[in-house]
Order: structure tokens, then C-alpha cells, then sequence
């Protein structure tokens, strides 16, 4: 197996427990379908869908939608919803890296805080482009280096073992003059905006403990530094600082990039 497959299978497990944070990510949802204009008769396709917040915000807009994640837990939370929608999107188990997709099926491919995750950004927008049609769009939804979610992985990869060479951080992906070296060669009409999520929670450590049960890969490093406790109560320091920093009237602030661009 190589470093990037051990990652991927490491990523399964990482966000298995993800489903109970669609409460917060689904509030960007209908933002993100906007921001591309999604409507009736489009193909679209939503990776690193989860438990499908997006791909089904886009069918109850009228598009045809199919969801693609690697992590079986989550789709099946996401037909879930399909059934609770009652709605017909189809859910796929797949890697970003490597779409089950035939090349330009889709009108409009979307990711929200999901593609970002893969390792080789060059390989998973290369497949999200492939399986685009020429004058399609591509949108997506990513976390800045600079702020809140930035943060907080910054401080998660510090207490964790380092990536294999190659890996690039996913908050890049939130780094407009990044985004648009990594779009220009590809695609055209690149736009951006902001927006922010606001999640709800009592206090700092609310948050921390809701993030600490859900959000993937501070779990797993929570896991891991439990028989650690100096190291571990550093970390929680860590996040509790940079949770102070956002927390206000009892809600958690997280800013985030809108990205859309045309295939060339
Ligand atoms: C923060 S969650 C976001 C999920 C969903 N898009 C949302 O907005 O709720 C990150 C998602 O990326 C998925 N993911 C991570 N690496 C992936 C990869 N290489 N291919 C496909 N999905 C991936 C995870 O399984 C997880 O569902």
C-alpha cells in the first residue's frame, strides 16, 4: 500500500463519526447552491459529500445529483436523508482522486469543506474536471489558513506525526492567490466570496467537546493522546485559545472562501 492509500484508509475512519456535525456544515449548504445557481434540469455531482447536506440541498432545487464520499458511514446517513428528503439522489462510495464517473457527465461538480481533504489537490481537481462538461461550473466551499477551521488544523497537525512529502495542507485550499494558480491553467471566470458558519454552543468547552466527538481528526488525535495527558491537555489548550477568539453571544464564528469557475 502506498503513503496516499494508507491516508485514504486512515481518512475512512478518521471521518466515520462526522454525521452528527451535518447540523452545522448543513447551514452552508443553500449558500453554496446559490453561489453556483443551481437549478432544474442540471447534471451535478457533490464530492466528499458526507452525509449528503449539499447533493441533496441541490436536488431539492430541482438538479439531478449524484453524491460521492469515501466513507461508507456517511452515505449511509446520507441515503438516509435521501429517504427522510424524499428524494432520488444517488450516493456513491469513491475517492475524489479517482471518480467512478465517466469524463464531462456532469454540468456542475460542488465540494463543501470535502475535496479540500484529499492529499494531492493536482489529482482531485484534475478528476473533478475531467468528469465536468467544458463550460461547466465548478464550486466549492473550503476553510482559510488565517482563520478559525484554519487554525484549528494547524494546531491538529502540529501534535500529530508528520505528512508524507507530497501532501499539501488542506486550508490551502482556502487561500485565494492559491486557488487561483491551481484553477487559472484549467478553467476561467473564476469568482470568490465569504461567508460564515454559526455554530451554536454553550462555551468554549462545549465546542471543544462537540468537536472532540465529531470533528474526524481531532477525535482520532484525542484518541491517540489519551494515554498522554501533559501533551493532551496542551492540545485542549491549544484549541480552547483559538476557540476564545471566535466565541461570541454564545456562538462559535467560522469563516469560510466561496470559490466558482468555469471549465475552459
Ligand atoms: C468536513 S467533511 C464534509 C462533508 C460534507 N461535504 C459536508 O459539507 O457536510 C469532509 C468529508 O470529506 C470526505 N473525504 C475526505 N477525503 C476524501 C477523499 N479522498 N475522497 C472523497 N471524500 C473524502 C470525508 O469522508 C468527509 O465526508
Amino acid at each position: 500500500m502506498t503513503d496516499f492509500e494508507k491516508i485514504k484508509e486512515g481518512a475512512k475512519k478518521v471521518w466515520a463519526g462526522f454525521a452528527p456535525l451535518e447540523h452545522i456544515t448543513g447551514t452552508a449548504a443553500p449558500r453554496l447552491i446559490k453561489f453556483a445557481n443551481i437549478n432544474s434540469g442540471q447534471r451535478v455531482l457533490d464530492v466528499a459529500c458526507g452525509t449528503g447536506v449539499v447533493a441533496l440541498s441541490a436536488a431539492r432545487n430541482g438538479a439531478t445529483v449524484v453524491g460521492a464520499d469515501l466513507t461508507p458511514e456517511l452515505l449511509e446517513r446520507a441515503k438516509e436523508n435521501n429517504t427522510i428528503f424524499d428524494l432520488d439522489v444517488e450516493f456513491h462510495e469513491s475517492d475524489v482522486e479517482s471518480l467512478p464517473f465517466k469524463n464531462e457527465e456532469f454540468d456542475v461538480v460542488l465540494s463543501q469543506f470535502g475535496h479540500m481533504f484529499a492529499p494531492r489537490p493536482d489529482v482531485a481537481l484534475s478528476e473533478m474536471l475531467r468528469v465536468l462538461k467544458p463550460g461547466g461550473t465548478i464550486a466549492f466551499s473550503t476553510w482559510p489558513p488565517e482563520l478559525f477551521m484554519g487554525k484549528f488544523f494547524q494546531i491538529i497537525s502540529k501534535y500529530s506525526d508528520p505528512l508524507p512529502e507530497g501532501f499539501e495542507p488542506p486550508p490551502l485550499w482556502g487561500n485565494v492567490d492559491t486557488v487561483i494558480k491551481r484553477l487559472s491553467p484549467t478553467s476561467h471566470q473564476i469568482h470568490f466570496d465569504r461567508d460564515k458558519i454559526l455554530s451554536p454552543g454553550l462555551s468554549t468547552g462545549h465546542l471543544l467537546n462537540m468537536f472532540e466527538k465529531g470533528a474526524g481528526p481531532l477525535s482520532k488525535l484525542v484518541e491517540k493522546l489519551s494515554t498522554n495527558p501533559k501533551v493532551l491537555k496542551s492540545l485542549r489548550n491549544a484549541i480552547l485559545e483559538i476557540l476564545s477568539m471566535y466565541f461570541e453571544n454564545n456562538y462559535l464564528r467560522q469563516d469560510y472562501l466561496l470559490t466558482k469557475a468555469i471549465k475552459k
